[in-house]
């Protein structure tokens, strides 16, 4: 059978919960913006998928003051960070643990279903969708962040960024049965399934519209929990991976330089005739 969660050693580690933290940091204001485009009813129910520790699913129990929010991961460690972080917003907010392939919800329980840097993790992402399509309500939304590793881009230095994540992207995603180029692949996938109004917007992480430390902490938790397997996965040595980090970061960090990294947010509505 595919292994389900290949990245399972990296998502449990302490680094992805520097990750995460930053990875808000950098990101929600942006993408509350597009949130707030959803005619969400008050008391709207809503399910975040794959929650890590609950940075964003408090942040939606806060936006949506009488919301009910679900949380869902597979990896306990960060449930019980999320719940011990946001108890202040129980019973409204909830973590569970519980599986994006096979999630508990009965069919079309849920107003808004969020699903944020997951994606490009899994196999079968596909499968994945659907089961997200399943849980949300008929005119409800889809809110997904799937992550895309060729819309990382840097200035060349002594090394050039540009032959890593081509070459990473291509072998860590054979390697583990992923797409890490499911960003522009989710379209196509909602319009296959009949999905109405699909938007992908994009929140732009860079070096101007984010603090060069935020990007920074972003990139360096990627190389704590991600060299070692980028040097059994991929043509690079761990060493090497660590050297282009290492240079990405320098990159960050100068303010005479630009870095960018482009997070596609797609977002779709389930037809009131439910999905094909
Ligand atoms: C990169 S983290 C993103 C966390 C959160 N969505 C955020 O944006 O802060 C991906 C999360 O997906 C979870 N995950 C991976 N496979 C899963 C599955 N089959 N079911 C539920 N969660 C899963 C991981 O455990 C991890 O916490």
């Amino acid at each position: 059978m595919t292994d389900l969660n290949p990245q399972a050693k990296q998502m449990a580690d302490e680094s992805m919960v520097r990750n995460l933290a930053a990875q808000a940091q950098a990101i929600w204001p942006q993408e509350v913006e597009f949130i707030r485009r959803y005619a969400l009813p008050p008391e709207a129910r809503i399910l975040d998928a794959g929650c890590g520790t609950g940075e964003i699913t408090s942040r939606l129990a806060k936006l949506f003051p009488r919301s009910l929010v679900l949380g869902v991961d597979i990896i306990d460690a960060h449930l019980d960070l999320a719940r011990s972080r946001h108890a202040d917003l129980v019973p409204r907010l909830s973590f569970e643990h519980q599986s994006v392939f096979e999630l508990k919800a009965a069919d079309r329980s849920f107003d808004l279903t969020v699903c944020r840097h997951l994606l490009h993790s899994v196999p079968h992402a596909d499968r994945v969708i659907a089961e997200l399509v399943r849980v949300t309500r008929r005119g409800g939304y889809l809110h997904l962040i799937p992550e895309d590793y060729g819309m990382l881009h840097f200035q060349r230095g002594r090394l050039d960024p540009r032959d890593f994540w081509h070459t990473v992207a291509t072998s860590f995603a054979a390697g583990t049965g992923t797409d890490l180029f499911i960003g522009r692949n989710t379209f196509g996938i909602l319009a296959a399934m009949n999905l109405e109004g699909i938007k992908v917007d994009y929140v732009v992480v860079d070096t101007i519209r984010v603090p060069r430390e935020t990007f920074a902490s972003i990139i360096e938790a990627w190389r704590d929990g991600y060299a070692e397997s980028i040097g059994q996965l991929t043509p690079f040595t761990s060493e090497s991976a660590v050297e282009y980090f290492n240079q990405m970061l320098d990159n960050i960090r100068d303010p005479l330089k630009y870095a960018v990294w482009m997070v596609p947010v797609v977002s779709a509505r389930v037809p009131q005739s439910g999905v094909a």
